[in-house]
């Protein structure tokens, strides 16, 4: 038997013991082996469950454990799991995580040592929860040259914007039953305010460029300034408005990468993502576009990833591909170079004066407000142009494309 420690006994963590209890013979065949729980690390005690014998509050119990091959970590937040991992890869064991903000804040450093400790680190869970992204992304799409990575990447505020404007449910509702559902993040800010999407694409851009940029550095906005009059403007030409995180790299290496509500074209595969699934789309040289779909958050298809690494590790070992991040700011684009066609609602008293300031803009009918539609602009010209017009845009959305 393969004996693991959970690390983290939340809706993951749970989900993961569920997962190798209810298909522990499939498991057995795929992995040549059965694999039991031999720690689980919580505050809590869960009396009465079957979990209960196996609780432990000391991490020490597990990293001296020389039975525990791998641990899965599924706690969240960068401390102390940070602490926790690095303890385990030195104490020479495999960490499985699903958790993005240790991945995306310290990945260089794991990766670096469990190179080190002969020990495999995998992170399958942290982006799309149970699409196969990372996986393929290493070992099938490697030898591409990769020039942009998009995707939606919150299963929460994707839940919100789907039930928000198909249902007209109020924000509010839309967020306690994500919550509910188990999809949004202990603290929901991190979903709404686009930071949990950030350290997906973080994490997805370094798996492109071999850069693991500081999450701080990429532009990022949330769902929260959406208003129900934007979604209305953005059907009437065909598009619909969803929370992307996008990266591309050009020729000369540059990577631009922010995490922002675009429009979407209806036409385009992403634009069909509704509800908690997620979609990755990766487009490189030679292969063209890939495109990535599933359910993005959740227990059961969180765990799904979790224990498709566990799997992974358990049938090859260390010795399957596995890359190395470099942490590093520069190479990143400065953002006010960024440029889109975007989509502006101004107040209406700006209307004759924005005519002449965006001379090649489609002006949308509204009855309230002077709304636009630019032609491709940098970020830098849109600011110049709003100051010169002493305006601040009331919405400002960017056209994917
Ligand atoms: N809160 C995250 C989401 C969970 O909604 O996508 C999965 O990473």
């Amino acid at each position: 038997m393969k004996k693991i420690a959970i690390i983290g006994f939340g809706v993951v963590g749970r989900g993961c013991a569920d997962l190798l209890s209810d298909n522990a013979e499939q498991i057995k065949k795929l992995t040549g082996d059965s694999v039991g729980i031999a720690h689980i690390l919580d505050l809590r005690d869960f009396p009465g469950t079957p979990y209960e014998a196996l609780v432990t509050h000391d991490f020490a119990d597990i990293e001296n454990d020389a039975e525990v091959g791998t641990v899965i970590e599924t706690m969240g937040g960068s401390h102390p799991a940070y602490e926790y991992t690095m303890r385990a890869l030195r104490a020479g064991k495999n960490v499985v995580t699903s958790n993005k903000e240790v991945v995306a804040n310290f990945g260089d450093e794991f990766l670096r040592e469990a190179e080190k400790a002969g020990v495999c680190y995998r992170f399958e869970a942290a982006v799309g929860g149970g699409i196969p992204v990372i996986s393929p992304m290493i070992s099938m799409l490697g030898q591409n040259k990769i020039r942009e990575v998009r995707g939606i990447l919150n299963g929460t505020t994707n839940f919100i914007l789907t039930e928000m404007f198909t249902y007209g449910t109020s924000f509010d509702a839309a967020l306690s039953d994500a919550q509910a559902r188990g999809y949004a993040e202990r603290d929901p800010s991190a979903d709404i305010l686009g930071l949990d999407a950030a350290r997906k694409l973080v994490i997805l851009t370094a798996l492109a460029t071999g850069k693991l940029f500081p999450v701080e550095k990429i532009h990022t906005e949330g769902i929260t300034a959406i208003r129900a009059e934007d979604v209305k403007a953005a059907a009437k030409i065909g598009c619909s408005i969803k929370l992307l995180g996008r990266c591309t790299v050009g020729e000369d290496g540059e990577v631009s990468a922010l995490v922002a509500p675009f429009l979407l074209p209806e036409e385009l595969p992403l634009a069909g993502t509704r509800g908690v699934y997620n979609a990755v789309e990766v487009v490189g040289e030679p292969i063209g576009n890939v495109m990535f779909y599933g359910r993005g958050a959740g227990a059961g298809a969180t765990a799904s990833a979790v224990i498709g690494d566990l799997a992974q590790i358990l049938c090859s070992g260390r010795h399957s591909a596995f890359p190395i991040f470099e942490k590093t700011s520069s190479g990143l684009a400065d953002f006010a170079n960024f440029s889109s066609q975007t989509y502006l609602v101004l107040d209406r008293k700006y209307s004759a004066f924005a005519e002449k300031a965006f001379p090649r803009a489609a002006f949308l009918e509204s009855e309230n407000e002077c709304v636009l539609l630019t032609e491709r602009m940098t970020e830098e010209a849109i600011d110049r142009t709003l100051a010169a017009l002493g305006a601040e845009a009331i919405s400002r959305i960017r056209m994917l494309g």
